[in-house]
């Protein structure tokens, strides 16, 4: 195993050499503009991990690794149409800097572009890859059509939300490892709990990403804070300040999550001071460390090493401690 900032750079390198601009600009622009941004590049690296948890070489999972990550990048193109965000990593979002026609083609093109990683893999493994990708790839679709349904609706349930965030986040989180487990050839039992494994640091991760939107740091966080009030998304902030409010305060918080004002500073106040005073922002904070050790209740299953348990646990770690 290698240690997390190596599977970086190897990926960083690995797409340095890839040739994305091509004619027409207008097309492929927006593509090397966004997949250049960076960003934490945490799928891919969960791909090279795990190829190498299950003791292949990171080198043959690559190809995966980039599909993983230029899929996740044309999924960002398209959120940020449909939640209208300004901001993607510090930067101008796709459909800002050029406009919305061209976020929707070149995303367009991400989509096959990271299915054409496939094609370097041999048949059995490239038919596994492709399968699962295609129906992760659908799940982030379904996710994403709940995700835009609740923001209309006041009555959304909190496993309803775990729902939505498994498929628009999660299962992506989870794919990009299984990736790895299927490069490596392993047992299907060891790519199911590496899957799992996944799943339950995904959705700790879309908890935390919620969580962000609201409290992150302007300075440092690249999007724009308070995007999710501001589209009325029925987080789990505002879901477990509804459910821990008196009626009147429940009633207001509905009633801010309804409106779409001119300005939004009040209301994005207004929310923040409910969330933390509902204690909200605590229960948030307590799911992500329960997802993050239901994720290690799993590693506790898997038939691996324990320096390699180690590797996944720090990346876990981490990744609770983030703040962008
Ligand atoms: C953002 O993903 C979209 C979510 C699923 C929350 P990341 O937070 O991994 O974005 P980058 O790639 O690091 O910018
Ligand atoms: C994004 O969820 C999930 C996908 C891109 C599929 P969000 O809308 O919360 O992601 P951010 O916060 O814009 O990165
Ligand atoms: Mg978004
Ligand atoms: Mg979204
Ligand atoms: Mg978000």
């Amino acid at each position: 195993m290698h240690a997390i900032y190596e599977y970086q750079e190897f990926f960083s390198s690995y797409l340095k050499k890839q040739t994305i601009l091509k004619e027409p600009k207008n097309l492929y622009e927006p593509i090397a503009y966004i997949v250049g941004l960076g960003g934490k590049r945490m799928r891919p690296v969960l791909t090279l991990m795990a190829a190498e948890v299950f003791n292949a070489d990171y080198e043959k999972a690559l190809p995966a690794a980039m599909a993983v990550e230029v899929f996740h990048n044309f999924s960002l193109v398209h959120d940020d149409i449909m939640d209208d965000a300004p901001l993607r990593r510090g930067n101008p979002t796709v459909h800002e800097k050029w406009n919305i026609n061209t976020g929707i083609l070149s995303g367009d093109a991400m989509l096959i572009l990271a299915y054409q990683f496939f094609e370097q893999y041999e048949p059995v493994i490239f038919r596994d890859l492709a399968k699962l990708f295609s129906k992760t790839a659908l799940e982030v679709c379904e996710g994403q059509q709940w995700d835009v349904d609740f923001e209309t609706r006041d009555d959304v349930t909190i496993p309803e939300y775990l729902k939505m965030i498994e498929y628009k986040t999660a299962v992506l989180v989870a794919a990009a490892m299984k990736m790895g487990a299927i490069v490596a050839e392993t047992s299907e039992e060891n790519a199911n709990l590496i899957y799992e494994f996944g799943l339950n640091l995904g959705l700790a991760f879309q908890l935390q990403d919620d969580y962000l939107d609201a409290f992150g740091n302007p300075e440092t966080f690249g999007k724009q804070v308070g995007g999710d009030i501001i589209e009325n998304k029925k987080t789990y902030l505002y879901l477990k300040a509804i459910a821990f409010s008196e009626k009147t305060q429940a009633d207001e918080l509905r009633k801010l999550f309804a409106i779409q004002p001119e300005d939004n500073s009040n209301k994005i106040e207004s929310a923040k001071k409910i969330f933390n005073d509902s204690g909200a922002s605590a229960a948030t904070q307590q799911a992500i460390k329960e997802y993050t050790f239901k994720a290690f209740e799993t590693l506790d299953k898997m038939n691996i090493e324990d320096d390699k348990k180690e590797v996944l646990r720090v990346f876990g770690q981490n990744l609770m401690g983030r703040n962008v």
